[in-house]
């Protein structure tokens, strides 16, 4: 009996002794690192210029991902890196085929179980166009964050180094999980569908001006306040996996005096939808009109946008919609409104189909 008692004491002693070792062992073993992926496309950020202090008038995507990853050393501290070369281009040039060729790069590696999440460097001047992109057809909740940067790498307090090294922070991180593409540059947290570039040259040119940002990071940590709303992702419709094109869509800038030969020569080059950059609250110009009236009787779909840059093109507000058959583009820029025209032509013609679209994502 007096034996039973010590042996269980023993027993509860060793297994105690036991949880305290492998905590002592767990605490001076290092965190595990996540696994991000760095897709490198481009831009500013693999820039270079003739002296440190040429901020214009420097060559972008010159500079290959290697370089890059090993001009920041501190991301290895962050995560296990690894680079892909998947363009080497100015972001002027960005076509629909680079999105198709990202998009499934991107949706095959987040379908690996070593691929905790990814980061895409990438020029400023389409960043947005891209990012809403992937933010329709990335089909994961992992982390997918688009990085570049306003200065080259050769020039005085690039900053490019510190924006890369807070995407890969932030593409490891728990907190992104599920909040959508991210763009991240200047310390800021922005998603993919409310970012616009606001300034040609200046660091601080991503803004979501009315809508806000969605956090910060800071000391190598990210801060979220708010999500997308928004679907994105995985709750999107959108499958691009068996696509090698998309469908041609344009869009059409208004302006004081402005006449119908953009639009009907838009629709003479094939396009299937039409993005109309409406003046005001998408307003339609007496001379316009009739060309794109013209255009939907021949099927072309037409959304009316704002070249105005904020708030809601109203349905049926400055135009009759129902009459027309024009779909409104709630508050996206014209060039995210032709991005969702064409995702949603991947799907449908039915206007209404595609007006309820515009409001979901
Ligand atoms: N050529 C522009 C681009 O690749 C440079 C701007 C930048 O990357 O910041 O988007």
């Amino acid at each position: 009996m007096l034996f039973q008692r010590y042996s269980r004491s023993a027993a509860a002693l060793f297994g105690f002794l036991f949880c305290v070792a492998l905590a002592a062992q767990a605490q001076t073993q290092p965190a595990k690192l996540p696994n991000v992926t760095i897709l490198a496309t481009g831009g500013t950020i693999a820039g270079t210029g003739a002296t440190s202090t040429t901020t214009v008038g420097y060559t972008a995507a010159t500079v290959g991902v290697g370089a890059l990853i090993q001009a920041v050393p501190e991301i290895t501290k962050v995560a296990n890196v690894t680079g892909e070369q998947v363009f080497q281009i100015a972001s002027e040039n960005m076509g629909n085929e680079h999105w198709l060729t990202l998009a499934k790069r991107v949706n095959v590696l987040l379908a690996q179980a070593n691929v905790d999440g990814i980061v895409i460097t990438h020029g400023t001047d389409t960043l947005e166009e891209t990012a809403y992109f992937l933010n329709l057809v990335v089909k994961s909740k992992k982390p997918v964050v688009v990085v570049g940067s306003m200065r080259p790498s050769t020039a005085l307090s690039a900053d490019g180094p510190i924006n890369l090294y807070n995407a890969v922070l932030l593409a490891g991180s728990q907190e992104a999980v599920g909040r959508g593409v991210l763009v991240a540059l200047n310390d800021q947290i922005q998603s993919a569908r409310d970012v616009t570039k606001t300034n040609t040259t200046t660091a601080d040119t991503f803004k979501a001006t009315e809508l806000g940002m969605l956090g910060y990071i800071q000391g190598g940590k990210p801060y979220f306040y708010r999500s997308p709303t928004r679907k994105h992702t995985v709750e999107t419709e959108f499958d691009v996996s068996s696509l090698s094109v998309l469908p041609q869509v344009e869009i059409a800038y208004a302006h004081a005096n402005v006449g119908p030969v953009a639009v009907e020569a838009l629709v003479a080059s094939g396009a299937k939808g039409l993005v109309h950059a409406g003046v005001g609250n998408g307003s339609l110009p007496a001379k316009v009109r009739p060309a794109l009236s013209a255009a939907r009787k021949k099927g072309v779909i037409i959304v009316r946008s704002s070249r105005v840059g904020q708030g809601i093109v109203a349905r049926n507000g400055e135009a009759n919609d129902d009459e027309l058959d024009f779909v409104a583009g709630d508050n996206l820029s014209p060039q995210k409104a032709r991005i969702l025209l064409m995702l949603a032509l991947t799907k449908t013609t039915n206007t209404k189909d595609i007006q309820k679209m515009f409001g979901t994502y």
